[in-house]
């Protein structure tokens, strides 16, 4: 069967195509979502696609992907720079993550430049917009490829 990737986004970013455009592009999180899910079916990967302004429901759908869930790629919008609660329910379900922003949080205001996610995620793409996502899924599709190292043998 195939691998199930949770696809998490945070606050705001159902408005995605009218918020501002200017830092966030016009593609919508439906149109997004429909390239992300394409992208991971060329990898036989199935993509689970999910967006919530509560706190709450993202931890408790982060709870629900131990054992349904081979990884998660999480843009938690503004809880990314506040939110110790996603943080550790990211580090209680022991699954890979992958981070994605739409924007560059690195060439805004001071108070993007922390996130609580990467302190758990594997790896951060970011300021590529919605291709982002499909980037994510390509580096997840890799970390499921990569094998555990076989011990060296002995000369
Ligand atoms: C965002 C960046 C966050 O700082 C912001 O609060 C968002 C969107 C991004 O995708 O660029 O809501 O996560």
């Amino acid at each position: 069967m195939a691998k199930v990737i949770l696809v998490l986004n945070g606050p705001n970013l159902n408005l995605l195509g009218t918020r501002e455009p200017s830092i966030y592009g016009r593609e919508t999180l439906d149109e997004i979502g429909v390239r992300t899910k394409a992208r991971a079916e060329t990898l036989g990967l199935t993509v689970d696609f999910r967006q919530s302004n509560s706190e709450s429901e993202l931890i408790e759908w982060i709870h629900a992907a131990r054992g349904k869930c081979a990884g998660l790629i999480v843009n938690a919008g503004a809880y990314t720079h506040t939110s110790i609660a996603l943080l550790d329910a990211l580090r209680a379900v022991a699954l890979p993550v992958i981070e994605v922003h739409l924007s560059n949080i690195y060439a805004r205001e001071d108070f993007r430049r922390y996130s609580y996610v990467s302190a758990v995620a594997n790896g951060l793409i970011s300021g590529f917009g919605g291709h982002g996502y499909e980037l994510a899924i390509e580096a997840m599709a890799r970390l499921f490829e990569r094998k555990p190292q076989s011990p060296k043998k002995k000369k």
